[in-house]
């Protein structure tokens, strides 16, 4: 099937769709980004996805940004003309294109503006029911994990050794011992006392979305919650440890470094956020309109 996709103004063919080579998004990684799960045609979660971006560009001190209803509108003719029903919609904001300059560009010059979607949304059934394994790594990434960049190079590094050495994923771990998070998604453990303990919001990680979806579904259904920073050696006696992200959706982890967590299958809580987030989703009633502010 064709495939779309919005550059700068522009709906065209995904495989000739290209942005200048002077964007300063390909010169210096100089944008954000956002990745939102499309569920029965609907992007999930779309506020906070762009509240997300919004706050990452203000962070970045973009400038001509575009307004939160064009995305609204732009999003949802992408997935309507590549006939998205399960699927991916990633959006990607770069400071614009200017003659190359480390200073940030003199003039007007509008952000640039890239959407595209993939069909197939979720980990794969044998991860889901078995669960995956992590590799540690250190944590390489610049000081501002908070904001969306598109500057991923440290996350590609992490993710391709945890995969070369027969991993899901790599566990990345701040030079003060401490868990920030994995290349793609939130870490979460489950402590001997049952508590779910996930890291604090700030500079060393990314604010998941999905990470506040899960706290609230855990919170509804009694489950005790913690926001604390944590090591190694605590994920590696903790009872159950987790994942979640857009993609990953709440993916159980069974061993780190070969290290098996707890009996070696995924935890009756993992499993049981598991299956409660894959209803929320369910539950979720196709939109006809796409209102980014709600
Ligand atoms: N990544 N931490 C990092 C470093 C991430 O890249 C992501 C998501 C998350 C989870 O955030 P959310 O729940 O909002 O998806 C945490 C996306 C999926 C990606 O880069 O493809």
């Amino acid at each position: 099937m064709t495939r779309f996709a919005y550059v700068n103004g522009r709906y065209e063919h995904h495989d000739m769709a290209a942005v200048s080579i002077e964007d300063r998004g390909y010169q210096f990684a100089d944008g954000v980004y956002e990745v939102v799960a499309i569920w029965k045609g609907s992007a999930v979660d779309l506020k906070p996805h762009m509240d997300r971006l919004e706050r990452s560009m203000s962070e970045l001190e973009f400038r001509n940004t575009p307004e939160r209803s064009s995305l609204g509108v732009i999003a949802k003719e992408v997935v309507r003309v590549n006939r998205v029903q399960t699927g991916i919609l990633y959006i990607q904001i770069n400071r614009g294109t200017a003659p190359r300059n480390h200073l940030f560009p003199a003039g007007e010059i509008n952000c640039s503006v890239v959407m595209t979607v993939r069909h197939g949304l979720g980990p794969s059934v044998s991860e889901i029911q078995n669960g995956v394994t992590l590799k540690v790594q250190d944590d390489q990434r610049w000081q501002r994990r908070d904001i969306k960049s598109i500057g991923l190079l440290a996350n590609v590094l992490a993710k391709q050794a945890a995969k070369s050495s027969g991993a899901f994923e790599a566990l990345l771990i701040d030079p003060d011992g401490t868990v920030t998070e994995s290349s793609a998604a939130n870490v979460w453990l489950v402590d001997q006392d049952g508590t779910l303990v996930t890291r604090p919001l700030g500079s060393e990680i990314l604010g998941g979305i999905t990470r506040a979806r899960v706290m609230s579904i855990a919170s509804d259904a009694g489950y005790s919650t913690k926001e604390a920073v944590f090591t190694l050696d605590e994920v590696l006696s903790a009872r159950e440890v987790f994942l979640t992200g857009t993609t990953t959706f709440v993916l159980p982890v069974v061993n780190v470094d070969h290290a098996v967590i707890a009996n070696g299958h995924p935890g009756n809580t993992s499993c049981d956020l598991r299956d409660r987030y894959q209803s929320y989703l369910a539950s979720l009633k196709p939109r006809p309109s796409w209102h980014v502010s709600e």
